[in-house]
């Protein structure tokens, strides 16, 4: 699969299997819903059936006398709480309770605390709210447009002069529809207090801000707020922000004195942890005879709550893939009673993708070109296109030729509504992907021991993507141990800080603080060596961990093993730590850098009845060095079933007149099954990269985008019919 990368000297590179996976198949790894303390009660969250207005009463004295039941919250009795810290990326919405208001329909108005879950449940299922309703802000004709919190407008160049001078312009609406993260495992906490600190188990990407954000709402310190997250079932982004539930599982638990759980249900799942919100962008390219872009316009806009603004990013991929002189980029986000939106998957990258990567379809066939060769010829492989700055590495032409060869585009006939098989119509479509490289700062802390193994902690999470793994595959190289040396605790806030599982930061920044810390561990073994050691004297830069031992990197015949090293010093065990250290050339700016890819589909329509096969996909991804390949194909794999679902699938439709939920299940909310996953060829170009010391650069996000711009293209060239708007549906293809 990985042809392009060399063979692996070492365990990084290699396809290990998930260390973790014995536990998870044999239901041994807690999850936060695993967790049974004793006394502990059970809480279930009581939603709002207005979208807009106030609480004006609960009728609690019947509920009370419910079997069970140990306390009902509502604005009046639930503790009162600070406000939340600002973090990037992560904010907390306002915090739950604090006063009648509801600002959405779905949003958290009681919480009922009993014995049992069952208990708990019938009486949040026969509570009677009055409410006094408002008139609901729901059309986003009526809203506000505002500028996004991480993404100003931008612009080089001059589009209208672009626009002007251009021989062929394109320019058209595209449309994407809500899309829900909901992961397999419901997220929900176990909150239980003792006296002023709080042992908090959550389904959370990120412990470090949850505990941050839970102390500052509680007015305690960080210091007495533990948050345990060892394993998430699934995030896609859901597990980034201090959700109103955390707040609701702790203020309970510390208003009862007694340890609450609260797991949300799965309509609950569709309301209360985000989402990818409804966007709408007006693109116009314009591009000279021979495909040379000579202008790019990318105005977007997605949806939002009142109280919480969208992530954004539409537009942030936009002008940065394709050497065009002149690009203006303007997003804006709408606020209307609606439910928080969030990060999902490949957030705002993807949307903009399909906008753009629709539109290059589009001019393509106006300019009566080959869609690939346009790409082609207008990628700007060896500096970006608006700073200038040379790409710590891009391997998009690469991605883009070897996805060709592999499934066969060179036989595609170009005309549209051409190929068939048998009555079926057949399509073939492509499109690039971009996703911009990140690297946060994390600590990590090795400890080695006499036995010649070894300790890693950190409180960075793994969400499935398979954390546990490529970072033993990390340790184990850096300590000359085999993985079965290392022992890692990941998820838990009171390890060394680490930074969010998000973002697909965390492998480069993990495996940079461990980099850093394996450097001091090394001088601090060098400083145990005895007078005769023959390590006397080396530098850490010098040295290598081999073997369960310390040696001299050009001569590997002078070595002391640890067990020796820490005799000497009289210890049983030394530990280090370190953080990730950003490259120079990042801290100066000397390069950009980003992830690429590109997508082929092939799709297959019966115009009879409107269905749609996606028959096969080719996906070619340069994330940088591939830590794992096997776990690399599991996420990009992961990605393009994502992309699939965001292509044909998945639309939240929020009923216009209420503001609820309309398809708040799975029975409702369609997600790509097996049945509509086709073989996908899963290949990686590029190598190891400048941008991380890991030499990675994230592939975790990047899968999915592109994938709905290739299917969309593919449903074009089958059709001839330009569908702009997501999901692609029977209806529209019939
Ligand atoms: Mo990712 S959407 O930052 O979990």
């Amino acid at each position: 699969m990985t042809a392009v990368q060399a063979r692996p000297a070492g365990w990084v590179g290699q396809g290990v299997d998930r260390v973790d996976g014995p536990h998870k198949v044999t239901g041994t790894a807690p999850y936060s819903g695993d967790v049974t303390l004793p006394g502990m009660l059970h809480a279930m969250v009581v939603t709002a059936t207005i979208a807009a207005g106030s609480v004006t009463k609960v009728d609690t004295s019947a509920l009370l006398t419910l079997p069970g039941v140990r306390a009902v919250f509502t604005h009046e009795n639930f503790p009162r709480l600070n406000a939340g810290p600002q973090v990037a990326f992560g904010e907390a919405p306002p915090a739950p309770l604090q006063d009648g208001r509801v600002a959405f329909h779905g949003q958290e108005v009681a919480l009922v605390v009993a014995d049992t879950i069952q208990q708990a449940a019938e009486a949040a299922r026969l509570i009677e709210i009055t409410y006094a309703p408002e008139a609901a802000l729901l059309d986003p004709a009526h809203g506000v447009a505002e500028p996004l919190p991480y993404l100003p407008d931008t612009r080089r160049g001059d589009t209208e002069a672009g626009w002007a001078l251009a021989d062929v312009r394109v320019g058209a609406a595209y449309t994407t529809a809500e899309n829900v993260n909901n992961p397999l495992g419901l997220m929900g906490a176990v909150a239980a207090w003792d006296g002023d600190h709080l042992d908090f188990h959550d389904s959370t990407q990120w412990p470090v801000n949850v505990r941050k954000t839970l102390a500052a709402m509680f007015g305690v310190p960080e210091s007495g707020v533990r948050v345990h997250a060892p394993y998430l079932g699934g995030g896609f982004g859901a597990g980034l922000i201090p959700w109103p539930y955390k707040m609701l599982a702790a203020g309970a638990a510390r208003a009862l004195g007694r340890p609450v759980k609260l797991m949300l249900t799965r309509p609950q799942m569709f309301k209360l942890v985000g989402h990818r919100p409804d966007t709408e962008h007006q693109v116009r390219l314009a591009a000279r005879h021979d495909g040379t872009l000579t202008a790019i316009e990318h105005r977007a806009v997605s949806l939002a709550s009142l109280d919480k603004p969208a992530l954004g990013l539409l537009t942030a991929a936009t002008g940065q893939v394709y050497a065009c002189p002149n690009v203006a980029t303007v997003e804006r986000t709408v606020r209307l009673n609606r439910r928080y939106p969030s990060a999902m998957r490949g957030p705002g990258e993807a949307e903009g993708n399909w906008a753009i990567e629709t539109a290059m379809d589009e001019l393509a066939y106006e300019l009566g070109m080959d869609p690939l060769e346009l790409r082609l010829r207008n990628i700007s492989a060896d500096r970006h296109p608006g700073s200038g700055l040379p790409w710590s590495s891009n391997a998009l032409t690469e991605c883009c030729e070897v996805g060709a060869e592999v499934f066969g585009w060179a036989r595609r006939d170009p005309r549209p509504s051409a190929t068939r098989d048998g009555h079926l119509l057949v399509g073939w479509g492509m499109a690039t992907a971009f996703y911009g490289a990140y690297l946060p700062v994390s600590t990590a802390r090795i400890t080695v021991y006499a036995d010649g193994t070894a300790a890693v902690r950190t409180a960075g999470t793994d969400i499935g993507t398979g954390t546990y793994t490529v970072l033993t595959q990390v340790a184990a190289d850096l300590l000359g141990l085999s993985p079965r040396q290392i022992d890692l605790q990941l998820g838990d806030s009171d390890l060394p800080d680490a930074a969010q599982s998000g973002g697909s930061g965390l492998a480069s920044s993990l495996s940079a603080a461990l980099q850093d810390a394996a450097a001091n561990l090394r001088g601090s073994l060098l400083g145990l060596a005895g007078p005769d050691s023959p390590l006397r004297g080396a530098s850490p830069d010098e040295v290598t961990c081999r073997d369960g031992g310390l040696c001299r990197t050009a001569d590997p015949s002078a070595s002391t093993s640890f067990a020796q090293l820490l005799a000497d010093g009289e210890l049983t065990q030394l530990s280090a730590e370190g953080h990730t250290r950003l490259p120079d050339s990042a801290e100066t700016g000397m390069h950009q850098a980003g992830g690429f890819g590109a997508r082929f589909a092939e799709v297959a329509i019966d115009p009879m009845i409107g269905r749609l096969r996606v028959r096969r996909i080719v996906t070619v991804t340069d994330c940088g060095r591939v830590l794992n390949p096997k776990l690399a194909r599991s996420q990009i794999i992961g990605g393009t079933v994502g992309g699939i679902g965001m292509a044909l699938f998945e639309e939240t439709v929020t009923d216009p007149d209420t503001g609820r939920v309309a398809n708040g299940t799975f029975g409702d909310y369609l997600i790509a099954s097996c049945a509509d996953v086709p073989d996908i060829e899963v290949l990686f170009a590029g190598g190891p990269d400048r941008f991380s010391p890991a030499g990675t650069k994230g592939a975790g996000e990047i899968g999915l985008v592109g994938v709905p711009a290739a299917i969309g293209n593919a449903v074009f060239h089958a059709t001839g019919r330009r569908l702009r708007a997501l999901p692609i549906t029977v209806d529209q293809l019939m």
